[in-house]
């Protein structure tokens, strides 16, 4: 794969410590979608698998040709969904079509008209849209600020964080037309802490991850709900050689992929809404508990924003 894709130099920033005290605080308290496999490919777990079944359901998964997204189509698919997979990659999407059935489509998830033709064909081709990963994402090739090039910028704005808002506005009227779903977002513990080794990746995913926080109540009244899902380093080919040789010299696990596409699977059923979960090597996913900013001081101390002004730390503090 392209350098520009691999998670360079250093591994993942103390994972350990990023999870903060656990919480399932869900906001929304509606059904999800349950009414209703260690290497960078997964093979297809039999139909039929634990877990609520998906049957009749249409799930659409970006980045599906490899890795994380390829193993959450592959769990998807063993819970009996009908698959829509977008990639700019043909030969890796097409195999995974031919692999899970459904439908590939070419699409670059940075660009809104490859959205709205994506959402159109699915639609019209799968009849609706139920589950939604938004997990398609790169990494940038340079640590150093001074040296990244405008191109190499926006290039990852444009995976990482175009690909999540052009996503979920393409695809939450489909949803809503069919009664509402799940959506779950690929973030990174990147998101919640300071990766030095790639500060603009820390970027991209610390937007989705406040992006999803902050839309979660709006997308309540559609009956849909979203979530991020925040992995350390998971064994894809996202992660080039120096990152596995630093992380084998350290004796730091890699989380499986299976894992990850469980975690997702986990969001896709529950009835949480607006959370982060962490994932990481033998440790159930949990969700990020997010400290609370400081408030008014003076005379307007314990005074919050009203209603329409207010953060989600500050709504719940009231
Ligand atoms: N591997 C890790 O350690 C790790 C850790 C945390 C988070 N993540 C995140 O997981 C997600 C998936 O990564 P992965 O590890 O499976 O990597 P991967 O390289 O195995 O798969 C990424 C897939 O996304 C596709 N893609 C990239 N840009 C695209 C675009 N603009 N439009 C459509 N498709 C595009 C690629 O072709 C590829 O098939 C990313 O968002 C990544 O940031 C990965």
């Amino acid at each position: 794969m392209a350098e520009s894709e691999m998670i360079g130099g250093r591994p993942a920033a103390e994972p350990g410590d990023a999870t903060g005290d656990a919480t399932v605080a869900g906001m929304a308290g509606m059904a999800g979608v349950a009414g209703v496999a260690g290497s960078s490919r997964a093979a297809a777990a039999p139909r039929g698998a634990s877990g609520p079944q998906l049957e009749g359901k249409v799930a659409l998964v970006t980045g599906a040709a490899s890795g994380i997204g390829h193993a959450t189509a592959v769990r998807l698919h063993s819970a009996g969904a009908r698959l829509a997979l977008l990639d700019l990659d043909d030969a890796g999407g097409s195999a995974a079509e031919s692999q899970l059935g459904g439908l590939f489509v070419h699409a670059d998830v940075g660009q809104p008209a490859d959205w709205a033709r994506a959402v159109d064909r699915v639609v019209s081709e799968l009849g609706r849209i139920d589950i939604v990963h938004l997990n398609a994402g790169v990494t940038t090739p340079e640590a150093d600020l001074t040296a990244i090039t405008d191109e190499q910028y926006r290039r990852i704005c444009a995976a990482n964080i175009d690909g999540v808002f052009f996503g979920a506005r393409a695809v939450v009227p489909a949803m809503e037309a069919g009664g509402g779903g799940a959506i779950v977002v690929t973030a990174s513990i990147a998101g919640l802490t300071a990766f030095s080794p790639d500060p603009v990746y820390t970027l991209t995913k610390h937007a989705v991850v406040t992006f999803v926080r902050a839309l979660a109540p709006q997308l309540s009244s559609k009956n849909i709900t979203i979530n991020a899902i925040c992995p350390g380093l998971v064994d894809t080919p996202l992660l080039g050689p120096d990152a596995r040789e630093l992380a084998a010299a350290a004796n730091f696990p890699l989380i499986p992929v299976t894992d990850v596409a469980e975690a997702v699977y986990g969001r896709v059923i529950a009835s949480e809404t607006g959370q982060a979960f962490v994932c990481q090597v033998s440790r159930e996913p949990t969700a990020y508990r997010f400290a609370g900013v400081p408030g008014p001081g003076g005379g307007a101390a314990g005074r919050t924003p009203p209603e329409g002004l207010a953060g989600e730390e500050e709504r719940r503090r009231r």
